[in-house]
C-alpha cells in the first residue's frame, strides 16, 4: 500500500513537462472534470495549483511545467517519495451534459487540463473535436490519452513539424469555414490563445467556454489572489471557477495580472539552474 501523497508513478513527457501519479485514495474518490487540486512539494515550498488530469484507484494524476521554483523543486521528486501535502478537489467541476457538437482547445500545458474536460464531455455524449496545440514536435504530449478522450483528435503544431501546422484557432476556423458546426467552444491553455479562441467563436456566434488559470494561493476563496473580471463583476477563480464564459472575461486585465510575479519567477529560476551544468540546485 502506498504512502499517504506518495508518488507511486513519474513520467517525462517532455523536456519542459513531467506527470506524477500521486496516492490520495479520498481525493480521487470525488474529483470530477476541470476541478485542481494545490499540493507543497515540501513544507517551505510554495503551493502549486494544478488541474486534475486523471484520477484512477486512489491515485490523482496532474502534470506540470517546470517553469518556476515551485514546479522546479517538484520536479526533484520521484517515485517513492512523497509530497508534503496536497488538497483538494478544489473548484467547481465543469458542466459536461448536453452540448452537441463541441470542439475542445488545449494550448501546451492546457492540454493536460483539456484531456479530462474531453474525457468528461465525451462520456456525457457529445461529439467531441479536441484541438490540441504545441510549439513544434519535440513538445507534443499526451497523444494515446488524448485520442482516447475524444471522437476525434487534430495536433496542431506553431512550426508544421508535427500535425496540421498552425495554431488551435487556426484549425477551429479552418473546421468551421469547411463547414462543421460546432455547439460550443472550450478553450483551454495560455491566457492570450482563451482570449483568441474566445474570439474566434465568438465571430462565428460559437458559445465558449475558457478555464482560467490566475496565480492562486489558498485555493478557497479566502485570499483574493486568483480574482478575474467577469461581466463587470469581481470572481474568484478558484471557487467561482475556473471555468467562465469567455465572452465576459477580461482577459488583459487577467493577462496583465498574471505577470504581476514573472520578473521574480524568471530571477528564482535563474538561482535555481546552474549555469555551468543546467543542473537544478536544491
Ligand atoms: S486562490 Fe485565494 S481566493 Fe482564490
Amino acid at each position: 500500500m502506498p504512502k499517504k501523497f506518495e508518488i507511486v508513478h513519474k513520467r517525462v513527457l517532455n523536456p519542459e513537462m513531467s506527470q506524477i501519479s500521486v496516492y490520495a485514495p479520498w481525493i480521487a474518490a470525488k474529483a470530477k472534470p476541470g476541478q485542481f487540486i494545490i499540493l507543497r512539494s515540501n513544507e517551505n515550498a510554495e503551493r502549486i495549483p494544478l488541474t486534475i488530469s486523471n484520477h484512477d484507484q486512489g491515485l490523482i494524476t496532474v502534470i506540470f511545467q517546470k517553469a518556476g521554483a515551485g514546479t522546479l523543486d517538484l520536479d526533484q521528486l520521484n517515485e517513492g517519495d512523497c509530497l508534503a501535502d496536497m488538497a483538494g478537489p478544489l473548484g467547481k467541476p465543469t458542466p459536461v451534459e448536453g452540448y452537441g457538437r463541441v470542439a475542445v482547445l488545449g494550448g501546451g500545458l492546457g492540454c493536460a487540463i483539456a484531456l479530462p474536460v474531453a474525457r468528461g464531455l465525451h462520456q456525457a455524449g457529445n461529439r467531441v473535436d479536441l484541438i490540441a496545440g504545441f510549439r513544434n514536435a519535440e513538445r507534443v504530449i499526451l497523444q494515446d490519452e488524448m485520442k482516447a478522450a475524444c471522437t476525434e483528435l487534430h495536433t496542431c503544431t506553431d512550426d508544421g513539424s508535427f500535425g496540421f501546422h498552425g495554431f488551435v484557432t487556426n484549425k477551429l476556423e479552418e473546421m468551421i469555414q469547411s463547414g462543421v458546426k460546432f455547439d460550443q467552444v472550450f478553450a483551454i491553455g495560455p491566457m492570450p490563445m482563451m482570449k483568441f479562441a474566445t474570439l474566434t467563436a465568438k465571430k462565428y456566434k460559437i458559445p465558449c467556454m475558457i478555464s482560467m488559470c490566475p496565480l492562486m494561493i489558498d485555493g478557497t476563496g479566502m485570499c483574493g489572489c486568483c480574482r478575474v473580471t467577469v461581466d463587470g463583476e469581481i470572481k474568484f477563480a478558484c471557487v467561482d471557477g475556473p471555468d467562465f464564459d469567455g465572452y465576459k472575461v477580461d482577459f488583459d486585465e487577467a493577462i496583465a495580472r498574471n505577470r504581476t510575479y514573472k520578473e521574480f519567477e524568471d530571477k528564482k529560476r535563474e538561482e535555481h539552474i546552474c549555469r555551468l551544468t543546467g543542473e537544478v540546485r536544491k
